[in-house]
């Protein structure tokens, strides 16, 4: 089995995999564009921001599992993979405490005017007088948007700081195609300092715009450390410039693509925001942690057929019905029973068979998108090998 690992890795891991007699192909330096090529004949592709476009995935002949080595798979096309049945796996919470400790790191440098400090200094400039206005942080009240792994782990550490920590939680609906973006009227206007930690999803795209800057309390720290599509960069400029937001960002709209090379956004000249070069992810601790699960999740896939963290899984299927068949588990008992739905031509769209402990009898439970007519239900059970049976709507 071929494993393309297309980004950063630690050596140790790599290594790991190939003990598992895994063919796998080690290239960080791949680029989105490169995948088209080098993912046409793999079976796993493991990346962390390299972008996996469409042509990347609907060349790629026999790839049947995506790894994110990270939390966000936004860098993903996910509708694509979905078109070809390829798995698509994150790493969620093994990066969290990195991302939350840079957020933590950012807030200090804002109160603290930290970059300036050192900047002047190179510089050669001396202004103890000018950096020595910092409000302090102990009291001062946090809103934290998104209450994942990343956003819990903020919380304890603002906690510890005597800050008074709100939370608005809004991943849960994520994928439930429901706005839940209410209360931020409430809370934005006692918020000294914000920290976004959301996902990039169609609902979180743009969600700080001019709307929700106006909320935000004159002079207030933002703090984005997720991902970029959830500000509208203009609106953030003209509340740098309006309201005195002083902003602290990891994300930005125009990230490189390469590790390494030039850098223009048209955040670079705006006064009262600093931005790192998105490494929130990128301490030693956290790639370790990301790349251990990474191999976890192959291991498991080869050894059980179970994905861990499978994040295309249709979170709710189009099936209205439910039909458990209890039977003895003998060859074929099962295939005549499917042989009965088939005649009425209603789609399952989940099955599940479960033996119990003996081995003699076992349970299928079936997701349907149509109900069973009366007759075939007794055409089920009337097969000695069938105990019982329910079918209920859902
Ligand atoms: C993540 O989603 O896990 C972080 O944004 C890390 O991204 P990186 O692996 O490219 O550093």
């Amino acid at each position: 089995m071929k494993v393309l690992i297309a980004d950063k890795f630690p050596d140790k891991y790599v290594e790991k995999l190939k003990e598992h007699e895994l063919d796998v192909i080690y290239d960080p330096s791949l680029g989105e564009n490169d995948l088209v090529n080098a993912a046409e004949d793999v079976d796993m592709l493991v990346v962390r921001s390299t972008k996996v476009n469409e042509q990347a995935i609907l060349n790629a002949k026999k790839l049947n599992l995506i790894v994110r080595a990270g939390a966000g798979v936004n860098n993903i096309n996910i509708a694509a993979a979905n078109k070809k049945g390829i798995y698509v796996a994150n790493c969620p919470g093994m990066n969290s405490i990195a991302v939350a400790e840079l957020a933590i790191g950012l807030m200090i440098s804002l109160d603290r005017k930290i970059p300036d400090n050192v900047i002047d200094f190179r510089n050669g400039v001396w202004n103890k007088a000018g950096y020595s206005k910092a409000e302090g942080l102990h009291g001062k009240t946090v809103a934290i948007i998104g209450y994942g792994n990343i956003g819990k782990e903020f919380a304890k550490r603002a906690i510890s700081f005597g800050m008074n920590v709100y939370v608005k939680d809004i991943t849960r609906i994520e994928g439930y195609g429901v706005k839940d973006f209410s209360e931020f009227d409430k809370m934005l206007p006692i918020a000294d300092v914000v920290s976004i930690h959301l996902p990039a999803t169609s609902q979180t795209k743009h969600l700080f715009d001019d709307k929700m800057f106006s909320y935000m309390k004159e002079g207030a720290y933002l703090i984005n450390t997720s991902r970029a599509d959830i500000i509208d960069e203009d609106a953030l400029i003209r509340a740098v410039k309006e309201k005195k937001i002083r902003v602290a960002l990891d994300v930005f709209s125009e990230e490189p693509e390469g590790k390494k090379g030039e850098v223009k956004s048209k955040l670079q000249g705006v006064d009262g925001i600093y931005i790192t070069h998105h490494i929130g992810a990128s301490t030693e601790q956290a790639q370790n942690a990301v790349a251990e699960e990474t191999v976890r999740i192959i291991l498991d896939y080869i050894e059980s057929g179970v994905i861990a963290h499978w994040v295309n899984k249709a979170k709710k299927t189009d099936s209205h019905y439910q039909l458990v068949v209890k039977h003895y588990d003998k060859p074929g008992v099962l295939a005549s029973v499917l042989d009965v739905i088939k005649q009425d031509d209603i789609n399952i769209e989940e099955v599940e068979n479960t033996i119990f402990d003996g081995g003699l009898v076992a349970t299928c439970t079936m997701k349907l998108k149509q109900p069973c007519k009366d007759e075939m239900l007794n055409l089920i059970k009337n097969n000695p090998n069938v105990i019982t049976i329910s079918h209920v709507g859902l």
